[in-house]
């Protein structure tokens, strides 16, 4: 579908790119320690590796609001976002990305994905793990809609050959409008929830310096729950973690994308 790779190697990540460069508030829930693990070694990240007008920038529009935004009304602590965690989604590398395309001379439309590890504080079952996969994609161009989002997620699913798919609004702090996605699990005998998605805040977007009119459609998927509903898997335990059988590892072929 014409995408190119973004750099995921780096479990560990600041708040900063994870939460605050997302226009994620330092006082949102998903930034307290029940739903995020924080590194004690080294505790903080050098944040003077992110450009100070840029820093100055994300902090003006959380605490007092700009580009035609309220904002939150509250303090921006930079201790906060100099935080280390292991990071929630891959969404922090997607705005690294988009940051850095941002400097570009001249915009240029873009499309991205990544498939990598995400690290979640939750209480394992049937259907969540502490640390699984994320499929993220970002497509940057001037007067994308909502309609270009849905539509390159159907051609997607469709390519795995999963067709129920159901769209639900939901409430991100980095996209507006945000929508969740559910596909049906023939065995669960339940819709289930595997992804969520949408247009990218222009508090976040404006910030980094991308020009006004470009809009980011963008989603993050899970790797497992589709895996799950494609193989008729009940329980996402049998695919990371201790509970794998090893004789399924064996049994499998490796798979391998060949860029050419
Ligand atoms: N980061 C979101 C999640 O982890 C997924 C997402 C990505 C949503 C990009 C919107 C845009 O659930």
């Amino acid at each position: 579908m014409g995408f190119t790779e973004m750099p995921t190697n780096n479990f560990v990540e600041s708040c900063f790119w994870n939460f605050d460069a997302l226009f994620q508030p330092q006082q949102h829930p998903a930034r307290d320690a029940h739903d995020t693990f924080f590194v004690s070694e080294p505790q903080v990240s050098d944040i003077k590796q992110v450009p100070p007008d840029y820093l100055q920038r994300v902090k003006k529009t959380h605490a007092e609001g700009g580009y035609g935004s309220q904002g939150y009304k509250v303090d921006w602590k930079t201790e906060e976002a100099e935080k280390n965690i292991l990071r929630t989604h891959t969404t922090a590398v997607s705005a690294r990305m988009l940051y850095k395309l941002a400097q570009q001379e001249k915009f240029t439309p873009v499309k991205y994905f990544s498939i990598d590890r995400v690290f979640r504080n939750e209480t394992t079952d049937a259907t969540h793990l502490a640390e699984f996969h994320q499929i993220e994609g970002v497509v940057a161009d001037y007067g994308l809609t909502l309609g270009n989002l849905m539509g390159i997620i159907q051609e997607f699913f469709k390519k795995l050959n999963i067709k129920k798919l159901r769209f639900k609004p939901t409430y991100n702090p980095y996209t507006e409008p945000s929508m969740e996605l559910f596909s049906y699990h023939e065995g669960l005998k339940k819709w289930v929830e595997i992804g969520n998605s949408g247009i990218f805040r222009p508090e976040m977007l404006l910030p980094m310096g991308l020009p006004e009119g470009v809009s980011v459609i963008a989603w993050g998927l899970s790797l497992e729950r589709p895996t799950m509903i494609k193989y008729k898997i009940d329980d996402i335990r049998t695919l990371i973690g201790p509970k794998v059988d090893l004789q399924m590892v064996y049994d499998n072929p490796i798979c391998r994308v060949e860029k050419h």
